[in-house]
């Protein structure tokens, strides 16, 4: 697969599935390397269509209207950038052989529901999770949450980014949860997964890309641990490296390998992890950039954005890390189209600091509208640099 040039016969076309702030990135990098985009998402002016040669505005869950575009388009490459994708017909166009999935039509299928990525790992891999069961009715969910005890969770098997999601103090609160899934989930509505709580002392994302060798094999690289904090299911602020034992380093890094050589292709995962001590368990995995890897563009040579292009193209990756980062979220605290940002002057004169504002279009009071990094001689340092940008980035009316 060689590179050509953009918008010339030659060219190497990359259609990002979703155009979100991490596919904008990811937009970025393959431009940086010559490669022509097409932007896909659901409403216009997404952030990534404003960095893309192409825009799309389709409804991506809809089989017909996806495969239409592909065919109008010819793609090499379909990237999925979100889950909410109708991933079935992603599974035929890669059999006809119309475009490479990456990492796979398989991969974007089994995660985008809880059910089949958790019996995958817990099932199929043998590994640790949180104990579990599945239900479709409130009485299914009532025995369920009976049989796993409390606290637990409860989230819809198809919803992303806390959505529809609860805590479950005691048996007081079933009726709440199930009617709050119902609502948040994003299409099979009515089935949940009830999981007990593991009682971590930290989580983190494990970055693992898969990329092709010098011999043509796909290697399989671990960027350094990412420690975060999640608020309502949505990441606030990670830090890499988050400081673990060798022995929990060693068992993460076995358990994202197990799970990202199942689901195969090329590209970054992000495979997320409670840790105990030495212990770990598998929660879930991202089979495409995660939201808490933004830190890596402080951090490492190369960020997530620039593993997964090159990996995408099957180009050489570096996957270490440069210094500690940190980077905190920038929400837009009020329902508005076409907001401004004050303070970004005084965000950036903190030492060692960036921006990322996304564009968006539109602010709501919990969107995550940028974020602020920044790099130090440790996390402390870092985490402290990027949380003073975060707040100094002031949304206002336009
Ligand atoms: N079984 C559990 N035990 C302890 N904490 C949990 C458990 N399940 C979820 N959490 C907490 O809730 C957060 C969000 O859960 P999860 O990652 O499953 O949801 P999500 O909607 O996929 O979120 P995102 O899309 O942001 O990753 C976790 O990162 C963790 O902090
Ligand atoms: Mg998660």
């Amino acid at each position: 697969m060689r590179i050509g040039t953009p918008l010339s016969p030659s060219a190497l076309r990359v259609m990002l599935l979703g155009a979100g702030e991490l596919g904008k990135e990811v937009l970025i990098a393959l431009q940086r390397l010559g490669v022509e985009t097409i932007a896909v998402d659901r409403y216009a002016d997404a952030p990534g269509q404003q960095v893309a040669h192409r825009a799309h505005v389709i409804d991506m869950s809809d089989a017909a209207a996806l495969r239409a575009l592909i065919v109008a388009e010819r793609p090499h490459f379909v990237v999925p950038e979100i889950e909410a994708i109708a991933t079935e017909e992603l599974v035929k166009i890669e059999a006809e052989g119309l475009a490479t999935v990456i990492p796979t039509a398989r991969a974007a299928q089994l995660t985008m529901n809880r059910e089949g990525i958790r019996r995958l790992a817990a099932e199929t891999l043998g590994l640790p999770t949180s104990p579990y069961r599945f239900a479709s009715s409130l009485d299914e969910m009532r025995a369920a949450c009976a049989e796993i005890g409390f606290p637990c969770f409860v989230k819809p098997v198809m919803s992303s980014s806390g959505k529809g999601q609860s805590r479950l103090t005691s048996a007081a609160d079933v009726d709440a949860a199930w009617a709050y899934a119902a609502a948040g989930s994003r299409v099979d509505q009515g089935r949940v997964i009830v999981e007990g709580q593991i009682d971590f002392d930290y989580e983190i994302t494990q970055l693992t890309v898969r990329a092709l060798a010098a011999d043509g094999t796909v290697d399989t690289a671990f960027c350094a641990p990412i420690g975060h904090v999640q608020v309502k299911g949505d990441y606030v602020e990670s830090w890499q490296p988050q400081a673990m034992s060798a022995a929990a380093l060693q068992k993460s890094r076995e358990i994202a390998k197990a799970v990202t050589d199942n689901l195969g292709g090329r590209g970054i995962f992000g495979v997320e992890l409670f840790v105990k001590g030495d212990e770990v368990w598998f929660s879930e995995v991202s089979p495409r950039p995660h939201d808490t890897g933004l830190v890596t563009l402080a951090s490492q040579y190369q960020s997530e954005f620039e593993l997964h292009a090159r990996a995408i193209l099957g180009l050489p990756v570096d996957a270490g890390l440069r210094e500690p980062g940190a980077s905190a979220v920038i929400y837009g605290g009020m329902e508005a189209s076409g907001i401004a940002f004050d303070g970004v002057a005084d965000a950036l004169a903190v030492p060692r600091s960036d921006l990322r504002l996304f564009g968006k279009p539109q602010a709501f009071e919990r969107r995550r509208m940028g974020v602020a990094l920044a790099a130090g001689s440790d996390t402390d340092e870092a985490r402290v640099r990027a949380k003073l940008a975060a707040a100094a980035v002031k949304p206002c009316q336009p």
